[in-house]
């Protein structure tokens, strides 16, 4: 780390991602939906989704994604916690405090939560970003956890999925030097919300494809506006991942938006030809296994391209951000020297292979089950991860070490 003056260059210097312990396969979905399976293989570009157990949600996975971090980096300069969500657990305590709690953080500490549909986690970063600036000698642990839930039998619910992405953002990032050039772009737009007393989110599908292709768009032109990269100096393109094929429809439109030829080929499909690999089909790989991860998709993306490309050093990554409602943002990074861990990909396959896969008819019971916290209940043991949710006892909900 640099002194107190202003630090040279400030970003991700690691970066820890987590599911939870079930997965569907959408082949299975598809078949006792009486659905073609290629449908969600290929028209929505997904093969699976994280589900969680009954003693999991964002609190456990986001503490799980953290306890990586501070095993890797201790909590020297540790000041703050952001825990970006859009399935929040309570109305107004923070998630991020029992996350303190589970690590045994310091409580010279603070913490909040942060929300804009998908958009959080990327807003998170940025506020990282400047308590960083002011003073180079702090850490920021910014945490993207979502569990995605949609009604039974709705168009959505393919696109659920569930993950947690944990990120320390610190002066002279290992990873990733974010520029200070970002586009930003808001509309009001009811695409997507989850209402207080709906436990699933409310969504105008199409409509919602649409409003994130103009945010972009908005928060592209920004990006230029504020003398932010041409296309041309861009290496590598995340964007926000709901469902793999929405970052393909993405990338055609910027191509499109920047009269450039980038190649549009997911994983398995033919490459475009004459056109720029961007990473496309690397920034998918771990999205559709896990499903939407609401704020931590973008991030989940960022984690895949740095585990499966080892050529990126000195790069420039542009990450493309939005969530429903509408807000999004254009940052751009650039991947450090030493980045590329070739035991990352290994590590995080043999996650998602091991969540145990739950037939749809137990998947369709867990969905269906509410609790209510106006009665004390203990939840059954089932995850095996570093941490879990215990059950509730007056109103409040318990956690614990597993
Ligand atoms: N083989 C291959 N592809 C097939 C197919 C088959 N048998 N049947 C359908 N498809 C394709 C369709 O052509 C379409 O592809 P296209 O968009 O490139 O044209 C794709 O599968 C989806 O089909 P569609 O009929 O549009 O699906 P849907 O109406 O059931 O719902 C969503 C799709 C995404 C709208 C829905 O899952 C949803 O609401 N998701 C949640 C909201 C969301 O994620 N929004 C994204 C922005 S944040």
């Amino acid at each position: 780390m640099t002194g107190s003056t202003a630090a040279t260059s400030i970003g991700i210097h690691d970066l820890a991602i987590t599911t939870t312990h079930y997965a569907v396969e959408l082949e299975d979905l598809a078949n006792a939906y009486g659905i073609e399976p290629a449908k969600f293989r290929f028209g929505l570009g997904q093969d699976q989704f994280s589900f969680p157990a009954p003693d999991e949600d964002i609190v456990t996975m986001a503490a799980a994604a953290a306890k990586q971090i501070i095993e890797r980096n201790g909590v020297t300069g540790l000041r703050t916690i952001m825990l970006a969500t859009e399935s929040g657990v309570d109305q107004s305590k923070a998630a991020a405090v029992p996350v303190q709690s589970l690590l045994g953080l310091p409580s010279e500490i603070r913490v909040v939560e942060m929300k804009q549909a998908c958009y959080a986690g990327t807003a998170a970063l940025q506020a990282a970003l400047g308590i960083v600036a002011r003073n180079p000698n702090e850490r920021v642990l910014v945490i993207a956890s979502d569990v995605a839930r949609y009604q039974l039998d709705s168009p959505g619910e393919p696109t659920q999925g569930a993950g947690a992405v944990a990120m320390l953002v610190s002066a002279d990032p290992a990873l990733l030097a974010i520029e200070p050039a970002a586009g930003v772009f808001t509309a009001d737009i009811d695409d997507f919300w989850r209402p207080n007393d709906s436990t699933t989110a409310v969504v105008d599908g199409h409509l919602s494809m649409s409003a994130y292709l103009d945010a972009m768009t908005g928060a592209w032109n920004d990006l230029q506006a504020q003398g932010g990269p041409a296309i041309e100096d861009v290496d590598r393109i995340l964007y926000h991942q709901p469902f793999t094929k929405m970052a393909k429809k993405a990338q055609a439109h910027l191509a499109k938006v920047t009269n450039s030829a980038l190649d549009l080929a997911l994983p398995g499909e033919e490459k475009t030809e004459n056109a720029r690999d961007t990473g496309l089909a690397n920034g998918t790989l771990y999205n559709r296994r896990l499903g939407n991860s609401y704020t931590a998709s973008l991030f989940a993306g960022l984690a895949a391209l740095l585990h499966h490309d080892s050529e990126l050093a000195g790069k420039r990554v542009a990450l493309l951000s939005y969530g429903s409602g509408s807000v999004s943002e254009a940052l751009t990074g650039i991947v450090q020297p030493g980045y590329f861990d070739a035991e990352a990909s290994a590590r995080f396959s043999a996650v998602l292979d091991a969540r145990e896969t739950i037939t749809i008819e137990a998947y369709r019971a867990l969905h269906a089950t509410e609790r209510s916290s106006a009665t004390d209940y203990e939840t059954e043991r089932v995850t095996n991860a570093p941490f879990r949710f215990a059950g509730v006892t007056g109103q409040a909900r318990q956690y614990e070490a597993n």
